[in-house]
């Protein structure tokens, strides 16, 4: 699908692999609707990026606010051509902590967000997609959804972030065979390590570490990298029902 004048829902898009994909797609000429649980950081990211780009002020886990945020997109832009999914809640906790067992709220609300809120956000989606007239080759929408290196190896403390992502590689196959018929691929980019605010609050030794788990190169992803992929994944109409991994060669330990 060419970006020129479609439009695209970006969730997660106020920050971070979000900001530069929503920024990409308007650069390829996409209206964008930024949607992010910090609105003045979806509005600010808006402003910035032009071509029609809106921010909303939206929670991905509060079913309410994704339709209200949906009937508005409506309103505005009228259609909906690509989604990207990049909202995430990384909150680690450790099964059993100095004695305690992690609060399953805790557990529940990484599932919430990451999970279920993605999958929210893709029937919404879906649904303004099967109703787009088809182009030459019967397409009427992509979804891609950012998953996580973490999928397969989560790494201490990380099991409600693991099984998030893991989730989201699990539904991609059988949703992408419901919207099949509609011309709706369903794609997942699995991201290692990413210099974006997730990981700005480590400390500098933590993120040594963790660039000692890269192949090549040894530096941390940059955003506009997974933007690329991301630009790519909505023009190569070959691309369904499938995750790519964007990590450097990453093992995890
Ligand atoms: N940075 C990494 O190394 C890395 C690695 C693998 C996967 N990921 C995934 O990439 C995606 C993007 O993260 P990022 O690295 O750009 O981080 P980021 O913190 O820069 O951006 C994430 C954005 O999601 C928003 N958000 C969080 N919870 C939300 C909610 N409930 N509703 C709406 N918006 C919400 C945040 O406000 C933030 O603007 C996430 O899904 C994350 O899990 C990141």
């Amino acid at each position: 699908m060419d970006l020129h004048d479609r439009v695209a829902v970006v969730t997660g898009a106020g920050s971070g692999m979000g900001r530069s994909t929503a920024q990409a797609f308007a650069q390829g000429g996409a209206r964008v609707a930024l949607l992010d649980l910090d609105g003045a950081s979806a509005d600010a990211a808006a402003e910035a990026i032009g071509n029609g780009a809106v921010g909303f002020d939206v929670n991905i886990a509060d079913t309410v606010a994704v339709e209200k945020a949906f009937a508005r997109i409506d309103e505005i832009f009228g259609r909906v051509d690509v989604c990207v999914n990049a909202a995430g809640n990384p909150a680690p906790g450790k099964i059993i902590s100095r004695g305690v067992a992690l609060p399953l709220d805790r557990f529940s609300d990484v599932i919430k967000v990451n999970l279920i809120g993605t999958f929210d956000v893709m029937r919404h989606a879906a649904m303004r997609m099967a109703g787009n007239e088809p182009d030459g080759e019967g397409e009427r929408g992509v979804i891609i959804n950012v998953a996580s290196g973490a999928a397969w190896q989560g790494q201490s403390g990380q099991a409600a972030y693991a099984a998030s992502k893991a989730g989201i590689i699990g539904m991609t196959l059988p949703v992408a065979r419901d919207l099949a018929p509609f011309g709706i691929r369903v794609v997942d980019v699995a991201p290692g390590l990413f210099d974006t605010k997730m990981l700005a609050g480590l400390p500098e030794e933590a993120r040594e570490g963790l660039k000692s788990m890269l192949l090549n190169p040894k530096r941390l992803g940059r955003p506009e990298e997974i933007a690329d992929l991301m630009c790519h994944i909505v023009s190569n109409r070959y691309l369904n029902a499938t995750t790519i991994s964007i990590d450097a060669g990453s093992r995890m330990v």
